[in-house]
């Protein structure tokens, strides 16, 4: 595990602290509408507020490519923040400049204050040396607790961390955390749990994990690719015909390393994907010609229930049928609660994270049970793939 300064190594007081966060929280008719990625921060604005640091947060939100573009502007979330923090938030409409600079030195110890969209300057995306020294100018210490915004080499995620003192924040912290027990130095039987449609998407993920864990159970379309690749006909289910040969080589590869891969063995299927639609439950080999398998079955869903309760280690990432659409959310609900239930009596660590998985995990009321549920999405996956994070690599410290 890299190692890193986390707040326990610095001292803040009355300095002035660049906490980049990740403030890019969904939006809906111009108000935060899940402010998870704001509660998520309190820790490290609590420790660092106490620690009586006057504290400059850098974000970015949204893709406004380089341009101010008041769509995207961060003063909304500035003000949601405020609710959560029960104290004023002061806002800066730049996040250079003058009107930046005047902002920070207003601060007092203890204060936030949220400066504009790092995106709203091309020097952010190209991880610009220029760009990143007049944010640097702004603090005397750097810290990092956007974990889900690390896979991004941009000015504020990495070449900052160069220019200033550095440490992880608490959400950080916790993230490396709880990654490196699911993955990085496990217990095992490790097991991953792989969802979600495309196999095309989540090739480096499946290399890598077949490479590492004791057992690979797949769900959703992915799972009708492996099982088309086996000659099984899916009918009208979503497949990819263009990744048989690499699903037949992923599975050579698990095989020759003694890595289980799990297919369902039976499955929901439907005409079509609407909820509360008529359904039929059938073995993988027995699928309709014109049926569409929109969820694991529940034989599948007790099998790999009862294969997880012989399991120390749990990666999750991606729902096991179109869990939107009831009732094909059985399978993930059922093994979801499983998994909280092994995670609460100490059996299994558990981890979860990207994208549609936390929304999942969420439905079947099971996000509080889990080990660890991670608030990263593409992150989560370029670190499961194994990548090295550029925003991670840089705080690790340099000896
Ligand atoms: C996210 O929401 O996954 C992060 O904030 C990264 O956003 P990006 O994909 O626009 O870089």
């Amino acid at each position: 595990m890299p190692v890193f300064h986390t707040l326990d190594d610095i001292d803040p007081r009355g300095k002035r602290v660049l906490l980049r966060a990740d403030l890019n929280v969904p939006m809906k008719d111009g108000r935060v509408s899940d402010d998870a990625r704001l509660t998520r921060l309190i820790p490290t604005l609590r420790d660092l507020s106490t620690a009586g640091a006057k504290i400059v947060i850098l974000s970015h939100f949204g893709r406004p490519d380089g341009k101010r573009n008041e769509k995207y502007s961060l003063r909304p979330v500035a003000e949601a923040l405020q609710i959560i923090w029960k104290k004023p938030v002061a806002f800066a409409p730049d996040c250079i400049g003058p009107e930046a600079a005047s902002a920070v030195a207003a601060l007092q110890p203890g204060q936030i204050l949220v400066l504009e969209n790092t995106r709203f300057h091309p020097g952010e995306e190209k991880n610009d040396a220029a760009f990143a020294k007049q944010l640097a100018a702004l603090g005397d210490i750097y810290v990092n607790d956007a974990f889900s915004a690390a896979h991004r080499a941009h000015a504020s995620t990495e070449a900052l961390a160069h220019l200033l003192p550095s440490a992880a924040g608490r959400l950080m912290q916790a993230e490396l955390d709880a990654l490196e027990k699911a993955l990085g130095n496990p217990a095992h039987p490790l097991a991953a749990l792989v969802g979600g449609s495309k196999i095309s998407t989540k090739l480096d993920l499946l290399e890598n994990l077949v490479a590492k864990v004791d057992m690979l159970v797949l769900g959703g379309g992915m799972a009708n690719t492996f099982l088309a690749a086996q000659g099984v006909d899916v009918g009208k289910s979503l497949y990819e015909p263009d990744m048989l040969d690499t699903a037949r080589a992923i599975a050579a590869k698990a095989g020759a390393r003694g890595c289980r891969i799990v297919l369902p063995t039976d499955a929901v299927v439907a005409m079509q994907l609407k909820a509360n639609i008529a359904t039929q439950t059938v073995p993988v080999a027995s699928v309709p010609a014109d049926a569409m398998m929109l969820d694991i079955g529940p034989q599948s869903a007790r099998n790999v229930a009862g294969l997880l309760a012989s399991c120390k280690t749990l990666v999750w990432n991606g729902p096991l049928g179109a869990f939107e659409f009831p009732p094909f959310d059985r399978a993930t609900v059922e093994v979801a609660q499983t998994v909280a239930a092994l995670t609460k009596q100490g059996k299994l660590l558990s981890v979860a994270g990207g994208g549609d998985t936390v929304a999942a995990v969420a439905h079947a009321k099971a996000l509080d049970d889990f080990s660890y549920v991670s608030a990263a999405g593409g992150a989560f996956l370029e670190w499961m793939e194994g990548k090295t994070l550029p925003g991670v690599a840089a705080l690790q410290i340099r000896r």
